[in-house]
């Protein structure tokens, strides 16, 4: 196989460098092109890969191209992929509130598209992606998808339908969770903690934690004959009555903490059903 990416900036660059440093895809057999030809060729010598200045000819070169430019600038890009387009190649994309059917009606309705929805810690080995599918993919080529991103992290299909709602708990929410860390760290540091260090404590705390909640109260989809436990009763575990952090948790709550989350996460999921519906005009 073949792959092409057009649009090599954070998101489109870290996938890029995930598939090549997992082995998933051969340096020989991958293209990049961007919006400047110089910082993208220096981008593919230091990954050892071949810069395109054409869109056109990445498109032919390529049996499967992601797209990794920013949703505004889909009315440029994708006229130029669509005239070297031919329906037997995939076609990912990865923007925010870029339907199948908007791209449908630039590739034709007879195109493969695959919409993924992935999320910063790609650069780190753990991405959750989300993997939507049109009609023209078949049931291999969506596993063969879930496979290359599995080695990113982790990677799930999902109906369209549900992206935003995506977005909103992990599309977006690596940036909301840098600022619940900042915040530990900066309470940590008005007590006197160095903020550096601080920042070391409030993380490895954040990533001990996610490692639970996926091992207790998440199942894999096998029956390995573990019972998950409810996340109510994670928390409830580790407030000892009379203790430290049962004074934090009655703090936040009173606070309204988890409302303030959830309505972080729907203002993302509503601005991506909004783009949803402009991209489809
Ligand atoms: N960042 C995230 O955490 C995240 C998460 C999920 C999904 N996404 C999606 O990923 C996509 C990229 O986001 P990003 O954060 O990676 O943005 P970004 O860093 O700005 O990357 C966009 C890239 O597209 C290039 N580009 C722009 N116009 C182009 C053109 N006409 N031809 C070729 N390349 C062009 C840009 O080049 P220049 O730098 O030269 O302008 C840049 O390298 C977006 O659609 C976004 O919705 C991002």
């Amino acid at each position: 196989m073949r792959y092409g990416f057009i649009g090599v900036g954070k998101m489109g660059g870290a996938i890029l460098k995930g598939l090549l440093d997992s082995g998933s895809i051969s340096r020989e057999k991958t293209y990049i092109n961007g919006r400047d030809f110089e910082k993208t060729r220096k981008q593919a010598y230091d990954l050892s890969i071949r810069a395109l200045e054409s869109k056109n000819e990445l498109v032919r070169f390529s049996d499967v191209i992601f797209i990794g430019v920013e949703p505004g600038a889909f009315p440029d890009v994708m006229p130029l992929v669509a005239e070297a387009y031919t329906p037997e190649k995939i076609v990912v994309s990865m923007a925010a509130g870029v339907t199948i059917a908007a791209i449908e009606s630039y590739l034709g309705s007879d195109a493969k598209i695959v919409r993924i929805m992935p999320n910063a810690p790609a650069r780190v080995g753990e991405m959750m992606a989300s993997v939507s599918v049109n009609s023209n993919i078949t049931e291999d080529e969506q596993k063969m998808m879930i496979s290359l991103l599995s080695g990113m992290g982790k990677a799930a299909v999902v109906s369209e339908d549900l992206i935003s709602a995506v977005i909103g708990v992990s599309g977006s929410s690596p940036a909301y969770t840098y600022m619940y860390i900042k915040a530990l760290a900066e309470a940590a540091g008005e007590y006197g903690m160095d903020e550096k260090e601080a920042l070391v404590f409030a993380a490895q705390a954040v990533l001990g934690a996610a490692k639970i909640v996926l091992t207790e109260c998440t199942s894999s989809g096998e029956d390995d004959g573990q019972d998950t436990v409810d996340i109510d009763s994670l928390i409830d575990s580790v407030c000892t009555p009379g203790g430290t952090t049962i004074e934090a948790v009655r703090s936040l709550k009173d606070n309204d903490f988890e409302k303030i989350v959830k309505k972080g996460a729907a203002a993302a999921i509503e601005k991506s059903a909004a783009m949803s519906r402009d991209s489809e005009h």
